[in-house]
């Protein structure tokens, strides 16, 4: 096995490409497989002060490294969400990155600045776990990057969760995410422009990348995420990758190019008119945004049963 560039010894196997590459070459071809998608959906510019999402995960982790390598003036956010060891454990990962790197570092604690955690709290507020996790990142990411002046958030979103994504849209048609699926969301009514510069790059990529560059990062999935529908999709792509190589990125790429115009009215047909929350001023359509109503649920004093007493008992007659 031979590294298309050099002749070299190569050391991964890319089928989609239909090419081996040597390290050198492999962590190249990434670098500029992100260098590619930045300027395909002119997601950065030069100057842009970057905020990047990490989780401690390979994808958030390996796109520090390349956008670092690439110039840009990154720092990272990073959300702990109480899922117990799940949490602590990721966080050490992220702190460690950063220490390494001399990476600036912001960090949230959903339970001690909000007052509850996403196992507890998504079960009070009466939502799945991942969904409330979601929205608290979805708004954490905002807020952190209003408050902070940064002029784009990116996430580690790859090829693999954008292909998921678009396969669950799909299969039941909910066209109006369809309309808004893009690797950038434009700034808008006070909502931070987000892009995703790893969408070239599959899960395999970003873990040979991280293996490459020495990058020790958190292996274990989210303990909550089991059973989640993404993982079913993903799991059914991976299928089709091995006998259709390619298929994976023709599929997103393909939509990107040749579909996703066809339900941009879906999409702006859905949005509804943008005014301030009334707790925490962020955008939000109604008076109190979603996530506030999440904290506001998720941290209500509990009812206590009480057990029935004595006076109040049924007698038997
Ligand atoms: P996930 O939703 O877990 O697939 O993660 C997608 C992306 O969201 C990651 O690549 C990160 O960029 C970001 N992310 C996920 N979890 C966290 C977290 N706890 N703190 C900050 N960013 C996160
Ligand atoms: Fe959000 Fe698992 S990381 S529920
Ligand atoms: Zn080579
Ligand atoms: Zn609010």
């Amino acid at each position: 096995m031979k590294c298309r560039v050099c002749r070299g010894p190569a050391v991964i196997d890319v089928r989609r490409h239909n090419a081996n590459f040597c390290a050198e070459h492999f962590v190249k071809l990434c670098r500029d497989q992100v260098a590619k998608a930045i300027s395909e959906f002119n997601m950065l510019q030069p100057d842009d002060r970057v905020l990047i999402a990490v989780s401690g995960g390979k994808d958030s982790l390996a796109l520090c490294d390349i956008l670092d390598h690439l110039g840009y003036r990154v720092e990272g956010f990073y959300i702990s969400l109480g899922i117990g060891e799940y949490s602590k454990e990721s966080r050490g990962y992220v702190e460690r990155f950063a220490s390494q790197r001399d990476l600036p570092l912001i960090i949230d604690d959903l339970p001690i600045d909000y007052g509850f955690d996403i196992p507890h709290g998504s079960r009070a507020a009466k939502r799945a776990p991942c969904s409330a996790c979601g929205l608290s990142k979805r708004h954490l990411f905002d807020e952190a990057a209003r408050k902070g002046g940064y002029d784009v958030v990116a996430t580690g979103h790859n090829l693999d969760d954008e292909a998921a994504v678009l396969m669950g849209n799909t299969l039941h048609w909910h066209t109006e995410y369809l309309g808004r699926q893009a690797p950038v969301l434009p700034a808008h009514d006070g909502f931070p422009k987000k892009v995703k510069p790893l969408v070239r790059l599959t899960e395999r990529d970003t873990a040979a990348y991280c293996l490459l560059r020495n990058i020790d990062y958190m292996v274990e999935e989210c303990p909550m995420a089991a059973g989640n529908r993404h993982l079913f999709y993903k799991s059914a792509l991976n299928d089709i990758e091995v006998s259709s190589p390619g298929a994976k990125h023709s599929f997103y790429f393909g939509f990107l190019q040749r579909a996703a115009q066809h339900f941009a009215d879906a999409a702006g047909q859905e949005m509804p008119a943008i005014r301030a929350c009334s707790q925490c001023g962020a955008p939000c359509s109604s008076e109190t945004c979603a996530f506030c109503r999440l904290v506001d649920r998720a941290t209500a004093p509990v009812p206590i049963r009480m057990k029935p007493s004595r006076s109040s008992t049924k007698v038997k007659t």
